[in-house]
């Protein structure tokens, strides 16, 4: 049997609604970058994907003005109405050349923080496993749970993590995931999907400053993060 590949999928077709620009996030620019191209360079950086698929949106003008868009290891997709559905159709692309056992790392076009370093440390950790497993960091905070602004109880810290990306999954146990749960609103990431079908997911600690840019003040602090790494 050949050794599984690795592939990238970036999804990249939302509209930054919370971010309140004049364009999706993903193409605002950062240090003299467009969000999304320094994304991209950051997962090339890694030099281990055989290609990266990246979900665009059908009304997107603004990719192929990017020059990685022409990148011989850049392949797109058609991005959906919602995250998962713009992965599931990223997968639909590789469908023909990949194998079930190949791995798929999913990682958000609006995390331009990423370290060749986190990338490295999850393949490191989750490559013997049958399923897959996530970048994620553990809570400083003390968190409650709350309904109706109030709190019903402390939850335990060492038990809840804050997800991050890249979430990495063999190619056939992702793709019917994503199949299986479609439409479902509790699917806000991979592993969500991989819970629901009741697989079993691994954790790793990612490093904090692999941001998401979400809200307005966020492009400061990834520019900041930039300037640290
Ligand atoms: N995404 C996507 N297809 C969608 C929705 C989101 O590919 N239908 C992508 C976004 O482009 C982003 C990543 O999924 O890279 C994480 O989503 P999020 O941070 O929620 O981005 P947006 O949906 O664009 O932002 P918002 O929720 O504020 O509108
Ligand atoms: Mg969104």
């Amino acid at each position: 049997m050949n050794l599984p590949q690795y592939y990238a999928v970036v999804p990249a077709a939302g509209v930054g609604k919370r971010m309140q620009a004049d364009r999706p996030k993903q193409y605002l620019s950062l240090q003299g970058e467009v969000v999304l191209a320094r994304t991209l360079k950051r997962l090339l950086q890694a030099n281990i994907f055989t290609a990266i698929v990246v979900a665009i949106s059908p009304e997107d003008p603004y990719w192929t003005e990017l020059d990685i868009s022409t990148h011989s290891q850049i392949l797109t997709a058609a991005g959906g109405k919602e995250r998962a559905d713009s992965v599931l159709s990223a997968l639909k692309t590789l469908e023909n050349q990949v194998d079930n056992n190949d791995w798929i790392l999913v990682h958000d076009a609006a995390r331009p923080c990423i370290t060749a370093n986190d990338i490295h440390k999850l393949i490191a950790t989750v490559s013997d496993d049958a399923i897959g497993g996530i970048l994620a960091l553990p809570s400083h905070d003390t968190l409650k749970q709350v309904e109706g602004g109030a709190i019903q109880q402390t939850l335990d810290r060492r038990k809840v993590w804050r997800a991050l990306t890249p979430q990495m999954f063999r190619f056939g146990v992702l793709k019917q995931a994503l199949e299986q749960t479609q439409g479902n609103p509790a699917i806000t990431d991979e592993a969500s999907a991989i819970e629901l079908i009741g697989l079993t997911a691994r954790i790793v600690e990612g490093r904090p400053d692999n941001l998401k840019i979400t809200q307005p003040d966020d492009l400061r602090l990834a520019q900041f993060y930039l300037e640290q790494q």
